[in-house]
């Protein structure tokens, strides 16, 4: 008797409880739905976005926490916004091109040619860079960031924050020839951005301020840090012994590369050892990189040193795009660096006075390794992920 009524108490007990989680969850729903039916039939006329709020929360791996890493907090209706304005070609003055026509998504926002093309049909000056490891400079969230160095954007790194970048392509006549302040004045007019500016802002006014703050929102919100290499950290100390969930020749180009490559591109991927360097690619130089912005003959030929995060998908290679396979890359390092007067010393042979171009002089396995070892870099949740995806229908 005594267990019959124990056991009607139970599943009286759990149907309530089932009951409250369900009302709960109803609740939980309801709290999260950020659009009214008015405003969502208005936005769904020309945007998918979900009625209920989008989630841009970032979450780092174990080893990026483990190393102090702060999870940043990112607004979501400030990056929803600015997912709208990245994929929008009325940002460019002929409604052609969006900022997703040359950083796209399937590869890592990069894109797969040189130069890529502007609002008018001409070709950019130099190679698209990816988006997907924006966060971890610097000068990204408010300067609590994880680099080792202050790294800044583009190749000549230029601009200090991707509100002063987005700024530049916005009005650089070869990328967007945008005027902000006309720009700011037609986004006002449509429909869907009076609801995303008052969500994000508070208010439907468009400012030049606005859209670059947004856009630096969305793109700060780019997180990739779910590649194999990152799964084989988080169950190690180091990057430096051999990873559990790596071939033999996996380990064997991931030590390849903490020997030759990391003392500047860093070997966690986290953090950068060097922020700009001249890598040997030519004697001379057309495009002289910092040195066009400084004027500094000592600055001639140095260029960012790119994240190598997602870099199987990110070719064409280099700031014009001149290498079209990881295989060339390599090449390049194993016997094609040039002794340019500015060569990084990391990139000189320490035993020759006149201190000449090293030669790495990789075997044909050593160089299939690196190349197999920079695959396990690619993360394809981050370039699968919806929040990422082009909103517009
Ligand atoms: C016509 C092609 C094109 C368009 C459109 C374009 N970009 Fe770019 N983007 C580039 C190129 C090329 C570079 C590298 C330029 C350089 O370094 O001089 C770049 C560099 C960047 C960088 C620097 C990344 C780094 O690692 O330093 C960011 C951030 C960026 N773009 C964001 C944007 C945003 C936001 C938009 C839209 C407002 C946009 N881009 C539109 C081609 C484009
Ligand atoms: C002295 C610092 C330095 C060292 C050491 C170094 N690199 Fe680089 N790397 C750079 C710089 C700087 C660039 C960009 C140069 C340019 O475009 O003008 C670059 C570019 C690259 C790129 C192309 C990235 C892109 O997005 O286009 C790859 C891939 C690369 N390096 C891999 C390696 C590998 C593999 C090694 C070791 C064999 C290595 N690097 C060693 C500085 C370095």
């Amino acid at each position: 008797m005594k267990i019959k009524t124990l056991s009607i108490k139970l599943v009286l007990c759990l149907a309530v409880c089932t009951f409250l989680s369900s009302c709960l969850e109803d609740k939980v729903d309801l709290t999260k739905v950020s659009y009214s039916e008015e405003e969502f039939a208005t936005l769904s006329q020309y945007l998918n976005l979900p009625r209920a709020r989008a989630s841009f929360a970032v979450e780092f791996p174990l080893h990026m926490i483990r190393s102090g890493a702060q999870t940043p907090e990112i607004n979501d209706a400030k990056a929803t916004l600015g997912s709208v304005l990245f994929y929008d070609t009325k940002l460019s003055a002929n409604n052609t091109v969006s900022c997703g026509s040359c950083h796209k998504q399937e590869l890592a926002f990069s894109d797969d040619v040189a130069l890529s093309k502007g609002f008018r049909g001409e070709l950019t000056k130099r190679n698209s860079l990816p988006l997907a490891s924006t966060a971890n400079f610097e000068s990204s969230y408010g300067g609590n960031s994880f680099a080792g160095q202050t790294a800044f954007f583009f190749w000549d790194e230029r601009a200090h924050s991707i509100a002063e970048q987005s700024k530049m392509t916005l009005e650089d006549d070869i990328e967007m020839g945008a005027n902000l302040y006309a720009l700011s004045d037609q986004l006002e007019n449509e429909d869907y951005y009076k609801i995303l500016f008052r969500k994000a802002y508070g208010t439907e006014e468009v400012t030049p301020a606005k859209i670059t703050d947004a856009l630096e929102v969305f793109i700060n919100s780019f997180v990739s840090v779910d590649s194999p290499f990152d799964e084989g950290l988080n169950k190690k100390f180091g990057p430096f012994e051999n990873f559990a969930n790596f071939t033999s020749q996996e380990n064997l180009g991931k030590s390849l590369f903490n020997n030759n490559c990391s003392s500047c591109h860093g070997a966690d991927f986290t953090t950068l050892v060097e922020t700009v360097a001249n890598n040997g690619l030519d004697l001379e130089y057309e495009d002289k990189g910092v040195g066009a912005r400084t004027n500094l003959d000592f600055d001639n030929g140095r260029f960012k040193v790119p994240f190598l995060r997602n870099i199987a998908l990110t070719g064409p290679y280099m700031h014009d795009g001149r290498f079209e396979t990881l295989e060339e890359v390599i090449d390049h390092y194993s016997e094609g660096i040039q002794s340019h007067p500015n060569l990084d010393i990391r990139l000189r042979d320490g035993f020759r006075q006149d201190g000449s171009a090293i030669r790495m002089s990789f075997t044909t396995e050593e160089k299939a390794a690196l190349v197999a070892f920079l695959h396990t870099l690619t993360d394809n949740k981050f370039v699968q992920n919806e929040r990422y995806a082009d909103p517009f229908k």
